[in-house]
C-alpha cells in the first residue's frame, strides 16, 4: 500500500486527477474498455488485480480462476494505466482482519445475491478497503455486473466516499456475447450456444417496448433458454435503479439474466 499511496499523494499534490480500475486479472477487452474510459476522463489510471477470495463461494471456481499477471500489466499498460496495484492476500487481509461491509437494498434483490449468498458481502469488503486506499476522484465499474454496479454505488453514497463511481457499458464479442473472464471454461460449442443468452434478452426487450407485459416477455426469454440446454438461474425485469420488481408502467427496466452452460455460469444484462 505504501506504493501506491507515495504515487497517489505525487498525483493530487500536483492538482492531477486519476481514476481508478479495480479488477481480479485475467483481463479481457472489457476491462481494456474500462481502461482506456479511465484514460479520457482523468489524468492518470490505476489499475488493481486482486482475486478476492471473500466473494467466492466454497463449491466456486476461486482456486481455478484464471490468473496471469506478467499478460495481464503488459495489457493495462497498453491501455493508458500509469499504476498497476497487485496486493498480496495479507495485504488486503492481514491476520485479524474482522470486518465484512453488509449491504441491504441492491445487494438484496433476489439475483446474484439469491444464487450467491455471501457474494456481495466479499464483494463490499474488497471494493470499500480498495476505495478508500485508492481515494480516487474516479472509479469504474462495468454494467456487465450490473447488481454489483449498484451495490458499489449504494456502498460509495452511505460511506460518503469522495470517489464518483462510473459505469460503463458492457464490451461484447461481435455476436453480442459478453465478454468476461469466465467464458475461457466453455468449450467451442457451448461458446457457440452463449450468444442465445444476449439474443433472447434482446427479444425481450423488442417486446416490451412494443407494449409486451415484461413478465411475459421474461418468461418466454426464460422457456427458450431452457429449452435450448441454459439451466436459467433467473431471467427477470427490474427498475433499472433500485433492482426493484416494478410497480409502474414507466419506470425505467433493466432486464437480467443469469444461467448455466455446462459447467459455467454466465450472466448478462440490457436496457429496455
Ligand atoms: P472482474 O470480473 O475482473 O471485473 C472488473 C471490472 O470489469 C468490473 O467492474 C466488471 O463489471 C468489468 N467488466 C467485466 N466484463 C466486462 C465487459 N464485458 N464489459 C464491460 N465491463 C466489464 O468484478 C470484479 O472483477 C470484482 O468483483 C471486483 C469489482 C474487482 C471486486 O473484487
Amino acid at each position: 500500500m505504501h506504493a501506491l499511496h507515495h504515487t497517489t499523494m505525487r498525483w493530487r499534490a500536483a492538482g492531477q486527477t486519476f481514476a481508478f480500475l479495480p479488477t481480479m486479472g485475467a483481463l479481457h477487452a472489457g476491462h481494456l474498455k474500462l481502461a482506456r474510459q479511465g484514460a479520457e476522463m482523468a489524468d492518470h489510471v490505476l489499475a488493481s488485480i486482486f482475486v478476492n477470495p471473500k466473494q467466492f463461494g466454497p463449491s466456486e471456481d476461486f482456486s481455478r480462476y484464471p490468473r496471469d499477471e506478467a499478460g495481464d500489466i503488459a495489457l493495462l499498460q497498453t491501455s493508458g494505466v500509469d499504476l498497476v496495484f497487485a496486493p498480496a492476500p495479507e495485504d488486503i487481509y492481514p491476520e485479524g482482519f474482522a470486518t465484512t461491509i453488509h449491504i441491504q437494498g441492491p445487494a438484496k434483490a433476489g439475483l446474484e445475491d439469491r444464487f450467491r449468498p455471501n457474494f456481495f458481502d466479499g464483494v463490499a469488503t474488497v471494493v470499500a478497503k480498495l476505495l478508500i486506499a485508492a481515494d480516487a476522484d474516479y472509479a469504474l465499474f462495468g454494467e456487465k455486473d450490473y447488481q454489483q454496479l449498484q451495490v458499489v454505488k449504494q456502498l460509495a453514497h452511505d460511506l460518503g466516499l469522495r470517489t464518483a463511481i462510473v459505469g460503463i457499458t458492457t464490451q461484447r464479442e461481435p455476436d453480442g456475447f459478453a465478454m468476461s473472464s469466465r467464458n475461457r471454461y466453455l468449450s467451442k460449442i457451448e461458446r457457440h450456444q452463449a450468444t442465445a443468452i444476449f439474443k433472447n434478452l434482446n427479444q425481450a426487450a423488442v417486446k416490451i417496448r412494443g407494449g409486451a407485459k415484461a413478465q411475459s416477455a421474461t418468461r418466454a426469454a426464460s422457456r427458450s433458454l431452457t429449452t435450448l440446454g441454459f439451466k436459467v438461474d433467473y431471467v427477470v425485469a427490474r427498475n433499472a435503479e433500485t433492482l426493484a420488481i416494478p410497480k409502474h408502467q414507466d419506470e425505467p427496466l433493466r432486464l437480467l439474466a443469469a444461467a448455466w452452460l455446462g459447467k459455467t455460469r454466465l450472466i448478462d444484462n440490457i436496457e429496455v
